[in-house]
């Protein structure tokens, strides 16, 4: 009950623009939130992608940012993503991007947005990249597969992101299927009224596995390369757990499916699933607009609530 409180407040204040001025102001607020992402620039974060790829690491590199309300940041957001493209082409490294559609202008047209991330797949295709689509509040899940679906009618490298919380989850699985698309399964990190997703952990991990199942059958049936591939993106280890036994259940080979894990977090767990052969990406975030993703982080487990406050607090009693 606590816990729910406390997520609720979390990503409450997620949304909150004075915390968020104060919180990337003060240099504690970088240091504690620096666990989560790989720096500001896309220096650091090709740096992490590389040593993350020497430890035997799949990644995929986010540019934190998101609800934007003019076209012009929205323009920067889609220039950023080309910069960052160029930049992994001249630097030889493979890495696969991620992206907010939010960042890309979706609430400000979905032309305008399916325009702006139209060009960041092309680009990627180019380079042989995947691209995935994040997905936000369930304000935003319709208007997400609409740009999605447009864009998988001329890109095969554009996948969508499924939250095993939302009720209308298994239905959009299933459509994500029939196209064969890549897709990374999650839980889901905002605040959802009862209405549209469910409150109970319990029944967003039922679900959850419901999906993983539903794809890896998909996966199994389809001609070889048509049918989609799930990547599992969990810190959990009972999912991770349903996953390796019903994929072995129903002879789905090790390379078929991947898991896929937030920078800083499990680092044990993601070096554990590397060693055994699995495929494992880590998602890189980077950028200055880490708070709301920071906030989210915060949200998912309280113990990282108290570890702010002791430092917040040894701060002051230094000062
Ligand atoms: P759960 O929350 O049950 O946590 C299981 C265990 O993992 C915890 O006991 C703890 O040990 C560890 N853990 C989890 N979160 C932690 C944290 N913040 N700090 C420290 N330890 C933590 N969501 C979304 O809505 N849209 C999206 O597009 C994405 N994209 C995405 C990509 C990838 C690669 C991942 C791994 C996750 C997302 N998410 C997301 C976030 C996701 O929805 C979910 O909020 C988190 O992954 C936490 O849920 P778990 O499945 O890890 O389980």
């Amino acid at each position: 009950m606590m816990s729910t409180l406390l997520r609720s407040l979390l990503l409450g204040l997620a949304r909150s623009q004075w915390l968020r001025r104060l919180a990337t102001q003060v240099p504690i607020g970088y240091r504690l939130a620096r666990r989560f992402f790989a720096g500001e620039t896309v220096d650091e974060a090709l740096e992490a992608v590389r040593t993350l790829q020497a430890d035997g690491f799949l990644t995929t590199v986010d540019i934190l940012g998101e609800d934007v309300e003019q076209e012009e940041e929205a323009r920067r957001a889609r220039d950023d993503y080309l910069r960052l493209l160029d930049e992994i082409d001249q630097g030889g490294v493979m890495t696969d991007i991620s992206l907010k559609l939010t960042q890309f202008g979706l609430d400000l047209g979905l032309d305008f947005c399916a325009a702006n991330v139209a060009e960041v797949a092309t680009r990627a295709d180019a380079l042989g990249l995947q691209v995935t689509i994040d997905m936000e509040d369930s304000s935003r899940t319709e208007a997400t597969l609409a740009v999605w679906r447009r864009l998988a009618e001329a890109y095969g490298n554009v996948g969508p992101v499924i939250q095993a919380y939302l009720y209308r989850s298994e239905e959009d699985m299933r459509a994500i299927c029939e196209v064969g698309a890549s897709v990374r399964l999650c839980k889901g990190a905002y605040k959802e009224p009862p209405e549209v997703a469910f409150p109970q952990k319990a029944d967003v991990d039922a679900n959850m596995v419901k999906l993983m199942k539903l794809v890896l059958d998909q996966t199994l049936r389809a001609p070889p390369g048509e049918g989609p591939y799930l990547g599992m993106a969990t810190h959990d280890e009972q999912m991770i757990a349903a996953t390796k036994a019903y994929a072995n259940q129903i002879g789905l080979p090790r390379d078929a499916f991947e898991f896929q894990m937030l920078y800083g977090i499990r680092r044990d767990l993601q070096e554990r699933l590397a060693a055994e052969g699995t495929r494992m990406r880590v998602y890189v975030p980077y950028g200055t607009e880490w708070y709301p993703y920071f906030m989210r982080r915060m949200a998912e487990r309280p113990a990282n609530v108290w570890f702010v406050i002791r430092a917040l607090l040894k701060e002051s009693g230094r000062g």
